[in-house]
């Protein structure tokens, strides 16, 4: 039997510390011993209440924060104790979108120029093919041509979430790690930027590794879903079975919270409009 694929990332024992506030507190770890694989074309959601260690978790694994212990291993090469030189090839790989849409944006930069900033950087700008592949990435996140003039105050939250992804995707990336990435956005256009999101991976087969306080949201999107609570992930599993059986007490306290998929209500009848 051939093994199988390695994963795309493989996180062990990950530990991320901030220094104490006073100094007789021992700092407590905001991750504190986290593992998960996530394999290429797969959507792990992590998912648990605010401050629980979702983006800590995030930074580490984007090589933004050196973590005090652990591995992050991103296809077989160990990120931790990398150098700065050594990381830049692989950070095109590996593209964070952040939760505020604007806050990832220049202000004064136009959305043609930011989309075509990767490229730049990275030594991909062509001046013969350059525009046209701005103007593929923004046709491939349902934007206009014309959005490509305005600049970000210019934009909707969505328009601009949607240019983050853009920004992305223009460096080929085989993860992203998205932080919330529809949470700020007005929930009627949710919706559309998930539906986008899952569009690119079937399209592109990038990994996923999608944070997000609320699993009623990536009930739908997320292959499998970890739970973390306190710098720990307290369960794993496929979505639907994490959502419909849930086995940890945390869990259960994270189902129920969401009405909506609680598996009690699916029994219970719709109460009688008045
Ligand atoms: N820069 C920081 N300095 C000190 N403590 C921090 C910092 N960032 C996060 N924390 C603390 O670490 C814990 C985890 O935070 P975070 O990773 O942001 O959680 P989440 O994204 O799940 O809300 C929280 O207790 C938070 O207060
Ligand atoms: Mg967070």
């Amino acid at each position: 039997m051939t093994d199988p694929a390695p994963p795309l990332l493989r996180v062990r024992d990950l530990v991320v510390r901030y220094p104490a506030r006073t100094r007789r507190a021992e700092p407590v770890p905001a991750v504190d011993g986290v593992s998960f694989d996530l394999y290429a074309g797969e959507t792990l959601a992590l998912v648990g209440e605010s401050g629980c260690g979702k983006s800590s978790t995030a930074a580490a694994v984007l090589g933004l924060r050196r973590p005090d212990g652990g591995s992050v291993c991103f296809e077989g090469r160990e990120l931790t104790g990398m150098d700065e030189r050594d990381l830049r090839p692989l950070r095109p790989a590996l593209q964070p979108v952040f939760q505020d849409p604007y806050g990832s944006l220049s202000p004064r930069l136009r959305v043609r120029d930011a989309v075509a900033e990767p490229l730049r950087v990275q030594g991909r700008w062509d001046r013969a093919t350059g525009p046209d592949r701005v103007a593929e990435l923004l046709d491939r996140v349902g934007l206009d041509p014309e959005h490509g003039d305005r600049l970000p105050h210019e934009l909707s939250g969505g328009q601009a979430q949607r240019v983050g992804i853009a920004r992305a995707l223009a460096s080929q990336p085989r993860l992203m790690v998205l932080d919330e990435p529809v949470s700020a956005l007005d929930s009627s256009v949710r919706a559309g930027v998930l539906n986008l999101l899952t569009d690119l991976q079937g399209e592109l087969g990038v990994g996923y590794l999608f944070i997000c306080h609320d699993l009623a949201l990536v009930r739908h999107l997320a292959h499998r879903v970890a739970v973390m609570h306190g710098g720990r992930i307290v369960e794993t599993g496929p979505a639907r079975r994490v959502c419909a059986e849930p086995e940890h007490p945390h869990t259960r306290e994270l189902v129920a919270a969401m009405p909506s998929i609680a598996p009690a209500t699916a029994a219970t009848p719709a109460p009688s409009a008045p």
